[in-house]
C-alpha cells in the first residue's frame, strides 16, 4: 500500500467534526477502497479547548490556518471554516500554491472566487474539490461532472437550502405566520449567523451558481443568479397554493437559452405530487436533465455533521486514489464566460395582492394585465377587511418582464395596498 494521505483540517465545527469521526471510525474501510490510509496529521480552529465531543489530541495543533496550509506533513487542506473572503481564502490559497489539493465546503468562497481558484489548482497541478459545498451529503457535483460527463445538460433544479425548506415546510403543517417560524429556526439553531443567506436565497443562490458552472461548461457567475428569499412568502399564499394542487418552495433553475445562462433562485409554486413537492423539513433535492439520460432526481440531507462530512471524504478519497477532475468539470482556462439572462421561459403566475374596496380598483388592475399581455386564468377575491380586498390572481403563461410591467402598472394606480406577491407556477 502507497504512503498513508495526510489531512490537515481548517476549522473544527459540525463538518470538521464529522470529518474526524469518519476518520477515526472507517480507517479500515477508506484504506481498503482508496488503496491508502487517510490520517489526520494537523487540525486548526478558533478554540483549542472546547470540548468538541471527538479526540483530536493526537493531531499537532496550528492557531493560524495559513500556518497549517503550508506543513510539510500535511498533503490535503481540508478547509472548513467558511466565509466567502478572509482566512477561508487566504488558507485555499496558500495550500494551493504551496502544492497541496484543497477540499472544501465553502459555496460561498467558491461562488466568488471559484474560477481564479480553480485556475490557481490548476496551475500548480493540484485538485480543488467542493462535493460538500452543494445540497450536503447529496452527491450532486460528482453526478454532474462524472455520471453525466456524456450528457448536454439542458436544466438544473434543486431546492438546496433546508432552513427555508423547513420553514415553508413548517408554516404549512403548523398554520403557522412566517415570522412565528422563522424565530423558531432561530432558536433550533437552523438559521446561518446572517439569516439573509437563508431567506434571502443567497446560500442556495451560491449553490446553484456552481453546479451551472459545471453543468453548462461556464465560469461561476454568482452575480447572474436572479435572487428572490422566502420573506414575502405568507401563510395566505401558502393555503392557496395547497387548495390549488402546489407546494411552494424556494426553487433553484438554471438553463442555457440562446440568449445565454438564465439563472433564477426563487419561492415558486410546484406540483404537490411531484418529488420536489412532496420535498419534506430541512431536505435538500437536486434534479438533472441530460440529453441522453433524461431526468435525475437526486434526494438527501442538505446539511449536518455526518451528510457533509460524508461528502467531504468523498473528495478526499477520490484524491486518495488518484482521480484528478478539474474543479468545474473541464480546465478551468477553458470555461466559457457565462452571458447572464434573464429567465424568460413562458410560466404560469400566482398574483397576490391587496386592493382598496372601491369601485373600479379590480378593473384597473385586469386592464393593466391585459395591457401588458397577461391573460388571466383565475381569480378570487377573499377576507374582505374594512376597506382591504386581498385578491388572488393565477395568469395563463406569461414572461416574468410581462407579470411586472403589469404589477408596476396597476401599483402606478394607487389601488393596491402593500407590494403585491408573484410566484412563478412550476410544472417540474
Ligand atoms: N444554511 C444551509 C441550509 C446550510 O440551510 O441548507 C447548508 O448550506
Amino acid at each position: 500500500m502507497s504512503d498513508p494521505l495526510r489531512l490537515g483540517i481548517a476549522g473544527l465545527g459540525t463538518v470538521g467534526i464529522g470529518v474526524v469521526k469518519i476518520v477515526q471510525q472507517h480507517a479500515a474501510l477508506i484504506a481498503a477502497r482508496a488503496g491508502r490510509s487517510i490520517e489526520i496529521t494537523a487540525v486548526s480552529a478558533r478554540s483549542r479547548d472546547k470540548d468538541r465531543g471527538a479526540d483530536i489530541s493526537g493531531y499537532a495543533w496550528e492557531d493560524d490556518p495559513v500556518a497549517l496550509a503550508r506543513r510539510a506533513d500535511v498533503d490535503i487542506v481540508v478547509e472548513l471554516m467558511g466565509g466567502s473572503d478572509g482566512p477561508a481564502k487566504a488558507v485555499t490559497e496558500a495550500a494551493l500554491s504551496a502544492g497541496k489539493d484543497v477540499v472544501c465546503a465553502n459555496k460561498a468562497l467558491l461562488a466568488h472566487h471559484g474560477q481564479a481558484l480553480a485556475e490557481r489548482a490548476e496551475s500548480n497541478g493540484r485538485a480543488l474539490r467542493f462535493e460538500a459545498a452543494v445540497a450536503g451529503g447529496i452527491p450532486c457535483v460528482k453526478a454532474l461532472t462524472e455520471g453525466l460527463a456524456g450528457n448536454a445538460v439542458a436544466r438544473v433544479m434543486g431546492v438546496m437550502n433546508g432552513t427555508c425548506n423547513y420553514i415553508l415546510t413548517r408554516m404549512e403543517e403548523a398554520g403557522l405566520s412566517y415570522e412565528t417560524v422563522f424565530a423558531e429556526a432561530d432558536q433550533l439553531g437552523f438559521l446561518e449567523a446572517d439569516p439573509a443567506l437563508d431567506v434571502g436565497g443567497i446560500d442556495a443562490g451560491h449553490k446553484l451558481a456552481l453546479l451551472a458552472a459545471i453543468a453548462f461548461g461556464t465560469r461561476v457567475d454568482f452575480e447572474g443568479v436572479e435572487l428572490e428569499g422566502i420573506d414575502r412568502v405568507s401563510i395566505d399564499d401558502i393555503r392557496h397554493a395547497g387548495d390549488m394542487g402546489y407546494r411552494i418552495k424556494l426553487l433553484g433553475v438554471a438553463q442555457m437559452t440562446g440568449r445565454g445562462l438564465e439563472q433564477r433562485m426563487a419561492p415558486c409554486l410546484v406540483p404537490k405530487k411531484s418529488p420536489l413537492g412532496q420535498l419534506p423539513g430541512a431536505t435538500n433535492m437536486v434534479v438533472l436533465e441530460g440529453d441522453a439520460v433524461g431526468q435525475i432526481v437526486l434526494r438527501g440531507a442538505g446539511a449536518g455533521e455526518g451528510p457533509t462530512a460524508s461528502a467531504v471524504m468523498a473528495d478526499v478519497i477520490d484524491i486518495a486514489r488518484g482521480l484528478r477532475i478539474p474543479a468545474f468539470g473541464r480546465p478551468a482556462a477553458s470555461l466559457d464566460t457565462a452571458v447572464p439572462a434573464r429567465a424568460r421561459a413562458p410560466l404560469a403566475y400566482y398574483l397576490r395582492m391587496t386592493l382598496q374596496d372601491r369601485p373600479g380598483a379590480l378593473a384597473k388592475v385586469a386592464a393593466a394585465l391585459g395591457e401588458a399581455g397577461v391573460s388571466i386564468d383565475r381569480m378570487r377575491q377573499y377576507d374582505h377587511k374594512e376597506n382591504f380586498a386581498p385578491v388572488l390572481i393565477v395568469t395563463h403563461k406569461t414572461t416574468r418582464d410581462a407579470i411586472e410591467a403589469a404589477i408596476d402598472n396597476f401599483t402606478a394606480t394607487g389601488v393596491v395596498v402593500g407590494e403585491p406577491v408573484a410566484l412563478a407556477i412550476q410544472q417540474v
